[in-house]
């Protein structure tokens, strides 16, 4: 029988099998894809152990990665790519793509850096310009951001005081919520500016702008944007 990803990446060197349900969400956001010449681009592969899962899984597809450090793979398999830099190159990264995927990723991961800064600039490049309509784009361990010790993290505080009571609400109504502003998780709420986009562009019910991504969605440390380009409405909504 067919293994799934979960057994898959347990013959490899990766932390996306057991912790946190990575496997879990991956199978069930890319299931559908297995069989597909699935273009996946990976930024932050440490030992190489998630590239030899993808290629693994998608057996028609082609897996490229890029890391910091240098090509942890004695050899890499047919159908894997590897780079070294850093994911805020831009020219590296429009490279890649225009070698790997000129028409596209159809999966683009940043598991690198999980530095909002950095994040950003790699998103903005690669969701703004290499991911296929309709492609994903998934953002792990955004929660960096409300670390204390991460480098632009910060402890949650609420702006009303040191809620600790995470199930009950604020106690009265603030709009403001200071620390969610820190690394990652700043950048995340951009992400749902621009879902919300229509909302922003036409506050009075009036014309709207068209939102170039149909949906965020935050399974347990990660994001997943379906992207539209245009129109989204014809983009695949993950769910
Ligand atoms: C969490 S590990 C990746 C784990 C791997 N994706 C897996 O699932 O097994 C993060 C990797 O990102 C790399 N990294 C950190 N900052 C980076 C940057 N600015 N550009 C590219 N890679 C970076 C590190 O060298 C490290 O190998």
């Amino acid at each position: 029988m067919e293994k799934n990803l979960i057994e898959i990446g347990r013959l490899f060197d990766t932390d996306k099998t057991e912790s946190l349900g990575y496997a879990d969400n991956y199978e069930r956001h890319f299931g559908h894809l297995r069989d597909k010449p699935v273009k996946l681009l990976e930024l932050g592969v440490y030992h190489g152990g998630s590239l030899l899962m993808w290629n693994e899984y998608f057996q028609k597809g082609r897996a490229v990665g890029l890391d910091l450090s240098p090509n942890p793979l004695k050899t890499l398999p047919e159908r894997v790519r590897f780079y070294q830099g850093s994911q805020d190159d831009i020219a590296l990264l429009s490279l890649i793509a225009e070698e790997n995927a000129p028409e596209g990723f159809d999966i683009i991961i940043d598991d690198a850096a999980h530095v909002g800064t950095i994040a950003r600039q790699s998103f903005r490049t690669l969701f703004d310009n290499h991911l296929k309509p309709g492609g994903t784009y998934v953002i792990e361990d955004w929660g960096t951001g409300y670390w204390k010790t991460w480098p632009d993290g910060s402890l949650y505080h609420h702006a009303q005081g040191n809620r600790s009571d995470k199930r009950s609400g604020p106690a009265s109504f603030d709009p403001n919520f200071a620390v969610h502003n820190f690394g990652m998780v700043g950048f995340i709420k951009e992400l749902v500016d621009q879902v919300a986009w229509g909302d922003i562009t036409r506050p009075g019910f009036g014309n709207s702008e068209i939102a170039s991504a149909t949906s965020v969605r935050f399974p347990s440390f990660f994001v997943f944007q379906a992207s539209g380009i245009m129109p989204p409405i014809s983009a695949r909504v993950v769910c």
